[in-house]
């Protein structure tokens, strides 16, 4: 028998079915949950806190283990097509698992608003791709006019299967540390992520698999938080282009999330977003991208306001990969010093 790890479908058969023929993987999941050290230190956190490393799934970001499951679902209801709206990475990962499945993949992306390393995931893997004038919010209204048609299944997290499949994150976290978190820190755009972990930790308790449940921490980017702000925002603003969201799909289910988790939905600057994404990359050796770091900056924002008691436990989603980005990475830091190609010209610079 081969010892593959067979992805989230075959791993977690009873809360995925589908029929075996249909079953498109990349072997996603199965992510490590990583301690911080030196950022925890530095910040002189009294928890134990926890970086589930989303960026570390084959396309880069979580939304490989909803899209496994969501475009499994379509081939097996005889669509020709995937389709989503996206600000970068909903379209990297369906591009790549309709071109894994044989099936045609489309997506519309706010046009220059997305990060580079996401538009050449999903043009490299074969997506007709399109570019609407307008955000995210309307690219999302542009494919859900197209949702009727039987021939084409939409992929974003209000397709029911993308959900069930990102909920195996929450599994894989009460398997690394025998119980579910005292705190679950998550960036929020769409906000279909944090239902998804939600759902899978009460999954887990109601049969008997963890003994508590999280409260749900969830970041939106200050410049792009209608959920805090109790409105739409029409011209969300961000660093963060993965959650440059006005207007978010699940919105009310996110509001849900926090009341029964006894936990909340806050903001995080962009500066305080930047800061952390420094942090993390420099004190702890992960690259992940702005967005993701919104749930960092939510940790030390509220470590700052004496929220944690000391020993606790608290999970954090790095939602997608540096690498993503790079952009935002280069403007982050000091230049490249360029040198004459010489020892002595390299000693120069150094304070060694
Ligand atoms: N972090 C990253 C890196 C994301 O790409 C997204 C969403 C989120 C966090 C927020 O997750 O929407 O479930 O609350 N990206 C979507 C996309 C919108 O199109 O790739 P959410």
């Amino acid at each position: 028998m081969s010892n593959l790890y067979p992805g989230i479908i075959r791993k977690y058969r009873q809360y995925l079915p589908v029929a075996e023929a249909s079953i498109v993987t990349l072997h996603e999941g199965n992510t490590p949950l990583f301690e911080s050290v030196r950022l925890a230190k530095h910040y002189k956190l009294p928890i134990k806190l926890y970086f589930k490393l989303e960026g570390l799934n084959p396309t880069g970001s979580f939304k490989d283990r909803g899209m496994t499951y969501a475009v499994s679902k379509a081939h097996e209801a005889r669509s020709q097509a995937v389709i989503c709206a996206s600000t970068g990475n909903t379209s990297a990962a369906a591009a790549a698992y309709a071109a894994r499945m044989g099936m045609k993949a489309i997506v519309v992306v706010p046009q220059g608003k997305i990060a580079l390393g996401k538009l050449s995931q999903a043009q490299i893997h074969g997506a007709q791709v399109f570019q609407v004038k307008g955000n995210f919010d309307q690219a999302l209204e542009v494919v859900k006019e197209l949702a009727e048609n039987p021939k084409v299944t939409l992929v974003n997290s209000i397709n029911p299967h993308r959900l069930m499949g990102q909920e195996s994150a929450a599994f894989e976290i009460v398997e690394s540390l025998g119980d579910a978190p005292d705190f679950h820190f998550i960036p929020v755009g769409n906000a279909g992520n944090i239902t998804a972990y939600w759902r899978g930790f009460n999954r887990l308790h109601q049969e008997g698999k963890c003994k508590s449940l999280p409260k749900m921490c969830g970041f939106q980017a200050a410049g792009a938080a209608p959920i805090v702000l109790g409105h739409p925002v029409k011209n969300p603003d961000t660093v963060a282009s993965a959650i440059r969201i006005g207007n978010p799909a699940n919105w009310q289910s996110a509001l849900d999330v926090a009341r029964d988790s006894d936990g909340f939905i806050a903001a995080v600057d962009d500066e305080e977003i930047l800061s952390a994404y420094r942090a993390v990359a420099q004190l702890d050796g992960y690259f992940c991208e702005p967005a993701s770091a919104a749930s960092i900056a939510g940790v030390l924002k509220m470590a700052k306001q004496g929220f944690f008691q000391k020993g606790q436990i608290v999970t954090c989603t790095l939602t997608g990969h540096g690498l993503k980005d790079p952009d935002i990475a280069i403007q982050q830091s000091p230049p490249p010093v360029v040198i004459e190609p010489k020892g002595a010209a390299l000693l120069e610079h150094l304070k060694l």
